[in-house]
């Protein structure tokens, strides 16, 4: 899908919902990334915020804007947090972590008052689930969590195949955090909060990449525009 929808959707999210002085979290991914140059250009324009990144790759590309940064644990509660996703369906429920930094994403939209997705149209789905969800899972017994998140789909009645993802080099991928990420191909996702609720019952399963309930709007950019989806400011 082309960059350009990502950066309308990004131009028009930032027109309607930023104002000097907020304090923000910064999104992860090639959509989040067209906002973060946003900040930087509104920034530069003499506007203030106060912002937390999401990842390393975020807090890389901010830094290298003059965004002002801090941390979660001492920005307090944030105001805004604009980020991307992979899928998102008509409750706002989203499928998050293709680059391995939803656990960051998720602490940090769940400090914050309001959080919005920016996409493009190829992210909006009827049902969650055609694309595979991210399991962030500890390092320590891999195989056993990775059979326990199986029998969690299962019990959903749901079709999974888990798949550990690998870096560029073909080793196990290790996030921010030190983990490694499952990538779960499933049948669809009919309950997003029941399957959440069964992974977030699974010790050494770290963070899952479903967002239930913490999206307020999706500003979807297509050919036609920008549409709003969702609560507006
Ligand atoms: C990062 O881990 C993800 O949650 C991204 O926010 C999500 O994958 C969307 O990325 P793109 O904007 O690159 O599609």
């Amino acid at each position: 899908m082309s960059d350009h929808l990502k950066r309308l959707a990004a131009e028009k999210a930032a027109e309607l919902e930023l104002r000097s002085g907020m304090k923000l979290g910064l999104g992860t991914g090639s959509t989040a990334k067209h906002f973060v140059d946003i900040v930087g250009e509104r920034i530069r324009a003499g506007e203030t915020y106060l912002c937390v990144p999401t990842s390393e790759a975020t807090r890389l590309q901010a830094e290298s804007l003059g965004i002002p940064l801090t941390t979660l644990d001492d920005i307090g509660e944030i105001d805004l947090t604009v980020d991307g996703a992979d899928e998102f369906d008509p409750a706002l429920n989203l499928v998050k972590g293709a680059g391995a930094a939803h656990l960051r994403e998720k602490m940090v939209a769940i400090n914050s008052k309001r959080m919005i997705v920016i996409a493009d149209a190829s992210k909006k789905v009827v049902q969650l689930g055609a694309f595979p969800l991210s399991v962030e899972i500890v390092q320590f017994a891999h195989g056993t969590t990775s059979r326990a998140v199986a029998k969690a789909f299962a019990a959903e009645g749901i079709a999974v195949e888990t798949r550990l993802r690998k870096a560029k080099d073909g080793t196990a991928l290790v996030t921010d955090n030190g983990n490694f990420v499952l990538d779960c191909v499933n049948s669809g996702i009919a309950n997003p909060a029941a399957l959440a609720a069964r992974l977030d019952g699974i010790p050494g399963l770290v963070e899952h990449g479903l967002f239930v309930g913490l999206c307020s709007a999706v500003y979807l950019g297509s050919e036609e525009g920008v549409a709003v989806i969702g609560k507006s400011p």
